[in-house]
């Protein structure tokens, strides 16, 4: 019988350690079954066992595709104690069959992209539901939130509330590990209780009242609810506090909102846009949640006539969850005021809801969507029309033209002219202000800004038809 080979990882989430033993062994040929695999949380299990293997150079012959990387990545973060075995296993057979991947029905896959799913979601919602109170110490401002993470993904997440939060002082206190932000460095430390964690600020009262106003009590799914928020994150979320005493009172807001929709034509617009905005703040309808900061939802009178439609949020937008309000946005009020026409009065939205983007450095760099990503979002795009039901609609852009038309546009060409929408409304095409900032030639620039001012001078005067 081949002898057994033990493995110590640094940790629970050592995905490099891992990695690194992985491809040594498979290059060696040593089986699956021949592998103990251990961390510090399993560690007395086999603390007698032999000392872990030296790491070698990896064979180049090893098959390791991206796509295992990547889901390698996600799986290993998962708490079942058998992660690091079952990878294993799948990272040998793969050298056997490299198509092993796209095999969704072989378990062993089955079970690992559940776990990566398992694991992204639990990144997702440590993003979404975390929430920090603030206190003071002797350096001044410190943010302290309290985090219960099902998987091990602690460390994983840290770079994302570095750069989110870059300009502030926090702490990130979990079961596990805790991170703490000075502005400069993460430091590591024990993981902490609950009880270290401040239990309230005035800050609360701002997110009970945003909650409360946003809460829609026709759409009540408890199941659905505790899907998108775990009930294990109830407790530390100030804003689900209130929700008791508003499924309690859910009857008879139900009631009136069905009163006021029967006596007042779009009477339920409101509440309806309020819930769809809602439940796209969770969309994980394609990738680009992981990467993003949130959701921005489409804004506006749920009574425009006039629905204006970008490509996706940029930086600025993608902090601060609104669409249109970085440089492109302001080059769009300039015009639109041009045209006469009142940005207030029209719908704002993008074809696709999430930042889509390459680091660089420090910066994030605008990545142009995809035909997948748009047409996956092109669903809450929808949603907004429906509750909408603009008169016209005007794309801005080649992504805007084909989640409004649902096909490929030469904008050069389908300019300045009015297409019928399958729903009854006129479609209208122009530039994307970004392209008029773009322009390096100052004449060519005004030139082009005109044309996109008379542009949305013709996408108006089809209102007064
Ligand atoms: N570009 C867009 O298309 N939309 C925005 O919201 C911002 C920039």
């Amino acid at each position: 019988m081949a002898a057994l080979r033990t493995v110590t990882l640094s940790g629970p989430d050592d995905v490099a350690g891992w990695r690194d033993a992985a491809r040594t062994l498979a290059a060696q040929g040593v089986a699956p079954g021949a592998v103990i695999w251990q961390t510090g949380e399993s560690g007395d299990l086999f603390a007698a066992a032999p000392a872990s293997i030296a790491i070698a150079e990896p064979s180049a012959r090893l098959r390791v595709p991206r796509a295992f990387i990547d889901l390698a990545g996600a799986a290993l973060l998962h708490r079942d104690p058998e992660r690091f075995a079952l990878l294993y296993a799948a990272l040998c057979r793969l050298q056997a069959h490299p198509r092993l991947l796209d095999d969704e029905a072989d378990p062993l896959i089955a079970r690992i992209a559940t776990m990566a799913k398992a694991v992204r979601r639990d990144i997702h919602k440590m993003r979404a539901f975390l929430r920090f109170r603030e206190t003071h110490d002797d350096d001044g401002l410190r943010y302290i939130a309290w985090f219960e993470p099902e998987h091990h993904i602690v460390r994983a997440n840290a770079g994302f509330f570095v750069d989110r939060f870059a300009a502030m002082r926090w702490s990130i206190l979990t079961p596990e590990l805790s991170l703490h932000w000075d502005g400069e460095t993460v430091r590591e430390g024990p993981g902490a209780t609950r009880g270290d964690a401040p239990a309230d600020d005035a800050i609360e009262a701002v997110w009970q009242t945003y909650y409360a106003s946003i809460f829609n009590p026709a759409r009540i799914k408890i199941g659905a609810m505790l899907k998108e928020m775990p009930k294990r994150y109830w407790k530390n979320m100030p804003e689900t506090a209130l929700v008791p005493s508003l499924i309690a009172d859910a009857q008879a807001r139900e009631r009136r909102m069905i009163d006021t929709a029967r006596t007042q034509r779009g009477g339920n617009a409101e509440a309806a846009w309020h819930a769809l905005r809602e439940e796209a703040a969770g969309c994980t309808r394609c990738p680009l949640y992981k990467n993003a900061t949130q959701t921005v939802f489409g804004e506006g009178p749920t009574s425009a006539a006039m629905m204006l439609v970008g490509e996706q949020p940029g930086d600025q937008e993608d902090l601060a969850g609104r669409a249109f309000v970085g440089p492109a946005g302001q080059m769009l009020d300039r015009a639109l005021a041009d045209a006469g026409v009142d940005r207030a009065q029209a719908y704002v939205t993008n074809a696709v809801k999430h930042f889509k983007f390459e680091r660089r450095g420090k910066r994030r760099i605008h990545s142009k969507p995809n035909a997948g990503e748009i047409e996956a979002c092109r669903w809450w795009y929808e949603q907004e029309r429906l509750v909408v039901k603009p008169q016209v609609t005007v794309a801005l852009g080649a992504t805007a033209a084909r989640s409004v038309f649902g096909r490929p546009m030469t904008i050069g060409r389908e300019r300045g002219a009015a297409h019928e929408l399958p729903d009854g409304g006129t479609g209208w095409v122009t530039v994307h202000p970004s392209y008029l900032l773009r322009l390096p030639d100052k004449a060519k620039a005004a030139e082009e800004f005109e044309r996109f001012v008379e542009d949305l001078r013709g996408a108006a005067a089809l209102l007064r038809r």
